[in-house]
């Protein structure tokens, strides 16, 4: 069976979410397909290459699910093919979605019955078991699907679209949360203070994303931005580039955790996103026909 799951796009609060403050985040319309299909062994195919069980290699999301799923549904074992649209640890959530979707492709095969609060349950424990720390946003978003307001996760719409520059540069989401927390922990006053300011600019980022406020949004860009420096994770080459979309009349502000990784622009970009998708789901083909390869 093949089910799939979206992307995300955190457009403000990355970062202070971890901390109790909000972010807005929307699924995206990329999707990560996965196949399970019944097995004597475990397989793991996706473009990283084809490995076994993997707990600490590039299939360790994918690792992770299948054990979670097997605590609760003995399992023999199972053969798992990936197929994704979103750029691997470019903040846009790819973990999270082959997470979801491996999680969704499974519930599929073997029948358990699972329902989406119980898919996501799995999927924030995989969050754990891989990175360690992580707020549980990317697993939620990828399985609900829409926009959402975290921590209240109340629902938002908008047709405001973004582009999206990808730095090129892979960032690990892990890595760059440990640093937040350290410098937090160094400096605590002066870090709750930055992430006091992102919460308000995701509170009003959130009115002017429902009120498809364009001007508004291009000045909480450059803020959030500017406090996402400050907390150390934008980088030069960032730098540079948010300054070359600042040149050209628009803004760009990292999405996720920084370090690298993906920028939402008010400009053009190197692609446009919509935000909003249809959370995980069990797709309605049974082998592959070329979807991963349309935008949906
Ligand atoms: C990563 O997409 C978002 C962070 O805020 C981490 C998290 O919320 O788990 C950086």
């Amino acid at each position: 069976m093949i089910a799939s799951s979206p992307g995300k796009a955190i457009i403000f609060g990355e970062h202070a979410v971890v901390y109790g403050r909000h972010a807005v985040v929307s699924a995206i319309n990329l999707r990560c397909y996965v196949k399970a299909e019944k097995s004597n062994d475990f397989r793991i195919i996706s473009h990283f290459g084809k490995t076994g069980l993997d707990f600490r290699g590039e299939h360790a999301y994918i690792s992770y699910a299948i054990k979670r799923f097997s605590e609760s549904f003995s399992i023999r074992g199972v053969r798992i093919e990936v197929r994704s649209q979103i750029p691997p640890a470019s903040g846009l959530g790819s973990s999270a979605a082959v997470t979801v979707a491996t999680l969704g492709a499974l519930n599929a095969e073997f029948e358990a019955g699972m329902d989406r609060e119980e898919i996501f349950e799995l999927a924030r424990k995989v969050e754990l078991d891989v990175q360690g720390i992580g707020s549980g946003t990317d697993p939620f978003v990828s399985t609900y699907g829409g926009g959402w307001i975290i921590p209240e996760k109340r629902k938002f719409s908008s047709n405001v679209e973004f582009g999206v520059i990808n730095t090129g540069i892979e960032s690990i989401t892990s890595e760059m949360v440990r640093k937040v927390r350290e410098l937090k922990e160094k400096y605590p006053e002066l870090v709750e203070r930055i992430m006091d300011s992102i919460d308000q600019v995701a509170l009003e980022g959130a009115r002017a994303l429902e009120n498809g406020d364009v001007t508004k949004l291009s000045l909480l860009f450059k803020i959030n931005q500017s406090l996402l420096r400050a907390i150390g994770v934008s980088t030069p080459e960032i730098d540079r580039i948010v300054a070359d979309v600042e040149l050209s009349g628009h803004s760009a502000k990292i999405t996720g955790a920084g370090g690298g990784g993906c920028l939402l622009t008010t400009g053009e970009g190197d692609f446009r996103i919509k935000l909003s998708a249809e959370g995980v789901r069990v797709e309605d083909f049974e082998d592959w026909r070329e979807p991963y390869n349309r935008q949906v």
